[in-house]
């Protein structure tokens, strides 16, 4: 993965301010190595229970990432047309896809049901109805997971939890058992399970526990009514060290969760940012330095539209120059050029001395980087690049001021 050596800061063995050069800036940069790696290591921790691991494609959704976990046997949990065929095209199957979302369109529901998919995650009763309704007219039963909001706080930052008693995800439980016992009755619909996805960075295994007894209840209150459900879907949502957050003990999460299940149904996981968050760098140039309030200000050349998640969570990605400098550390923000005071990538960060045109690495930056950018200020998107056996791959092309304009009238 990520080496410090004589030559600069390196990944997979290749020279991170060569591929600069290469590909320009800014850059993503992944290992396919460090992707494979967690997928087995997620695999190897919930051993006892053989999960079906279907990847969050929201975290980074570009097709080699999506195939070389689907390659590996793994499913998509997708939230958008768009992402249901972005799965299809990079190989995987209809049958591991669960789609979730608040607000499936009606040509979303029918995509889902004509390419086969193994769930729809399903969040309200209006949505159920609209399921069957289309079920019904296309002649097609629509098989159904019932997302259950268990109403645990996860801990986490407020914009990313997911099972507070008002959030807008799933249905509190009392629905949910009525919701399942509708679908199992029901010619058009097939009660296939529980899902339930309490928030994302979480790193406490305490409300997944909570979470996971709240499911088990409603297992038991349907096994009594003499409907047995298939699958368990617990979501995604494992946090991942960024800076001195402790990791997720996943291998408590697993002894848990089989503790707490039931025998029987298939256990399902839709993990995101835990599989990809390590595997990626954002690689910048240094542009201009200046002082301004005593401290110094590196301005780079991306941004928030680049990569948002320190201007929307005040998210704190370690940084580090791709060929360090001797010389005194110093208190240091490391701004874009966009016009937004909360454009930043780091702020009072303890950097050394950096030169223009320097190359700067924003580490753990493979989840909800790429995915979450923008042409925001019409700014093209950075490019992408897969190291892979020893070699990096163009993954995505840097768009162009073209591609910015061309779809306007
Ligand atoms: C329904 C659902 N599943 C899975 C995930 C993946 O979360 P994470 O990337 O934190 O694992 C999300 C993220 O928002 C989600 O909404």
């Amino acid at each position: 993965m990520l080496e410090r050596g004589r030559g600069g800061l390196s990944i997979d063995g290749l020279a991170v301010e060569e591929l600069a050069r290469r590909f320009g800036t800014p850059l993503y940069v992944y290992s396919a190595a460090a992707v494979t790696e967690r997928l087995e290591a997620l695999r190897s921790a919930f051993a006892a229970q053989a999960p079906l691991i279907c990847y969050a494609l929201k975290a980074n959704s570009n097709r080699a990432i999506i195939s070389l976990l689907a390659g590996r046997g793994a499913g998509a949990d997708v939230v958008s047309g768009g992402e249901l065929l972005r799965a299809r095209a990079a190989g995987v199957p209809a049958d591991r896809i669960v789609f979730s979302g608040v607000g499936k369109t009606g040509e979303e529901l029918a995509l889902g049901l004509k390419q086969g998919i193994l769930a729809f995650n399903v969040e309200s009763s209006e949505e159920l109805e609209a399921l069957e309704a289309l079920a019904r007219s296309s002649r097609q039963r629509a098989p159904v997971m019932i997302r259950l909001n268990p109403g645990v706080d996860a801990g986490t930052h407020p914009h990313v939890a997911t099972a507070l008693p008002a959030s807008k995800f799933g249905v509190a439980a009392p629905q949910a058992l009525r919701l399942l016992e509708r679908a199992a009755a029901s010619r058009w619909l097939r009660a296939r399970g529980i899902q339930c996805h309490i928030g994302s960075q979480i790193t406490d295994p305490r409300p997944y526990e909570r979470a996971a007894r709240a499911v088990a209840r409603t297992m038991a209150a349907l096994a009594r009514r003499g409907i047995v459900l298939e699958l368990v879907d617990l979501g995604g949502g494992f946090g991942v060290r960024y800076e001195k957050e402790r990791e997720l003990p996943l291998r408590r999460l697993a002894s848990s969760f089989c503790a707490l299940m039931p025998a029987g149904p298939r256990l399902i996981l839709e993990p995101g940012r835990w599989l990809v968050a390590d595997a990626g760098l954002l690689l910048a140039r240094v542009l201009y330095r200046k002082s301004a309030g005593g401290r110094r200000l590196v301005i780079v050349d991306a941004a928030m539209n680049d990569l948002a998640r320190p201007a929307l969570y005040g998210a704190r990605h370690p940084i580090l120059p791709a060929r360090p400098r001797r010389g005194p550390e110093r208190r240091t923000d490391i701004v874009g050029p966009i016009c937004e005071s909360v454009d930043f990538l780091a702020r009072a960060r303890r950097l050394g001395p950096v030169e223009r045109g320097d190359i700067l690495a924003v580490l753990k930056a493979g989840a909800y980087g790429f995915s979450m950018s923008s042409q925001y200020n019409s700014r093209p998107r950075a490019a992408e690049v897969l190291v892979e056996g020893g070699r990096a791959r163009l993954i995505r092309r840097r768009e162009t001021l073209k591609d910015i304009v061309s779809p306007e009238r």
